[in-house]
């Protein structure tokens, strides 16, 4: 038994938190949740009036810099974003490494990464001015590489960014657009997706943001802290959960549908069959996730938009979701809908494919990410994280050969 006092000494406090389960690591002012109310705020807007009311474009400059932009900043802002949306050529080299079967969140988190090799000035990080110019490339660059991963793995030319067209605008003609083929922005569908990215944009201290923050504690540039938060968030308990989501419905509906939904249900709450109802439950939200509810409505937006208003899919999700409501083991552990439960429908029903949905998250958080990261960078007090540890293993003992 080791005595906690003689490692780690007699007046010095020391908490054992795993999963930081009641522990901040840090202050913060950007992106507010009451998880018991079902409450998000970004800079204290609540999540369902900047939904409606914003694009994209201005939730991330609200993010950024904690004000909504007058026009002319607005402006501003998009003509920054659009200066910067192409990525350097030898990009596609760096990429051609990859396998044609590559997930694309492996390709991304290797072309985050790579673009620190592109612009050395990111490595100043003391210098706010770098600060800013690395943000606006990471968020006007990453819709590019997205695109670009998707491009690849299907084997088609990429589309270079046209920036006539909104942000979400032009991403989806990246997507979409062939050579011989132009694409037409669908409003609905233009719409939809940019509701996605605000909704996705920043969600406080949550697994990758957390590794973001801890990464670029040590000084790092911001590529790789960045590209450091797609690796985390590509697991499926946190953003790899809209994918594992669309495969479970997907999976159920191909072995009986809504007939089945009891049956699999009960699965779910066996422990030992190692099921989880994907995108449901959250460790902050014990109460419906507000971004659930605004994905609910977009997914019936677009389905409509699209006549796909009979989707067995978003069927079987309400059916998931309206049995797992009433049922006593989700009441009693507070298991609500979250954010990835009707994402991939939406997504889906926009064309894109079951593999991209963890980037196009990513691709969405990347200015919350960054305004955290900027907002640590800017504390005079902030230190590398450091977390520390209890130790269970063997006190000092002597060599002796096995
Ligand atoms: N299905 C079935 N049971 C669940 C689920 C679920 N989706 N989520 C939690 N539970 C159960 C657990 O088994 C546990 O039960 P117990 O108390 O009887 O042991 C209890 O609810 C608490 O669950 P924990 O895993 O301890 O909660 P934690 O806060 O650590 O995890 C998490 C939260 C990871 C989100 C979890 O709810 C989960 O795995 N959900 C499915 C994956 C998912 O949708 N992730 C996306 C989260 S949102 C985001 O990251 C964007």
């Amino acid at each position: 038994v080791i005595d906690i006092r003689k490692l780690y000494g007699e007046t010095g406090m020391f908490t054992y938190d795993p999963g930081f389960m009641s522990t901040a690591s840090c202050q913060s002012s950007i992106t507010y949740i009451d998880g018991d109310k079902g409450e998000l705020l970004y800079r204290g807007y609540p999540i369902e009036q900047l939904a409606v009311n914003c694009d994209f474009m201005e939730v991330c400059y609200l993010i950024l810099n904690g004000e909504l932009p007058t026009p002319e900043q607005k402006a501003d802002f998009d003509r920054q974003v659009t200066l910067h949306t192409m990525v350097n050529e030898q990009m596609q080299f760096f990429m051609r490494g990859f396998r044609r079967d590559a997930h694309p969140m492996a390709v991304l988190t290797g072309l985050v990464g790579g673009m620190s090799a592109f612009y050395h000035d990111s490595t100043d990080i003391t210098n706010e001015r770098h600060r800013h110019i690395s943000a606006i490339r990471l968020i006007a660059k990453m819709p590019t590489l997205v695109a670009m991963a998707y491009k690849y793995t299907v084997g088609q030319p990429y589309i270079y960014p046209q920036n006539d067209l909104s942000y979400t605008g032009n991403f989806l003609r990246m997507m979409f657009a062939t050579p011989c083929e132009p694409y037409v922005v669908n409003d609905v569908v233009e719409r939809a997706l940019d509701r996605i990215f605000i909704l996705h944009a920043d969600h406080e201290q949550n697994a990758s943001t957390s590794t973001v923050r801890l990464c670029g504690s040590s000084g790092t540039n911001p590529f790789a802290a960045i590209a450091a938060g797609v690796a985390c968030l590509w697991g499926p308990a946190h953003g790899g959960a809209n994918e594992a989501c669309l495969n479970m419905l997907e999976h159920l509906q191909a072995n009986g549908g809504v007939e089945k939904v009891g049956e699999f249900m009960e699965k779910v709450k066996d422990k030992n069959s190692g099921v989880r109802l994907m995108g449901f439950g959250h460790r902050v939200y014990k109460n419906y996730d507000p971004r659930a509810k605004l994905m609910q409505q977009t997914c019936k937006e677009v389905l409509g938009a699209l006549g796909l208003e009979k989707d067995p899919l978003f069927k079987l999700a309400m059916e998931l979701e309206r049995i797992a409501l009433e049922d006593q083991y989700f009441v009693d552990r507070k298991l609500y809908p979250n954010v990835d439960f009707y994402s991939g429908i939406v997504q889906r029903a926009i064309g894109i494919p079951t593999a991209l949905f963890t980037a196009i998250f990513a691709l969405a958080r990347t200015v919350g990410w960054i305004a955290q990261w900027n907002e640590m960078l800017s504390d005079p007090e902030y230190k590398i994280g450091r977390p520390r540890q209890l130790f269970t293993g063997y006190n000092s003992r002597e060599y002796k050969k096995a």
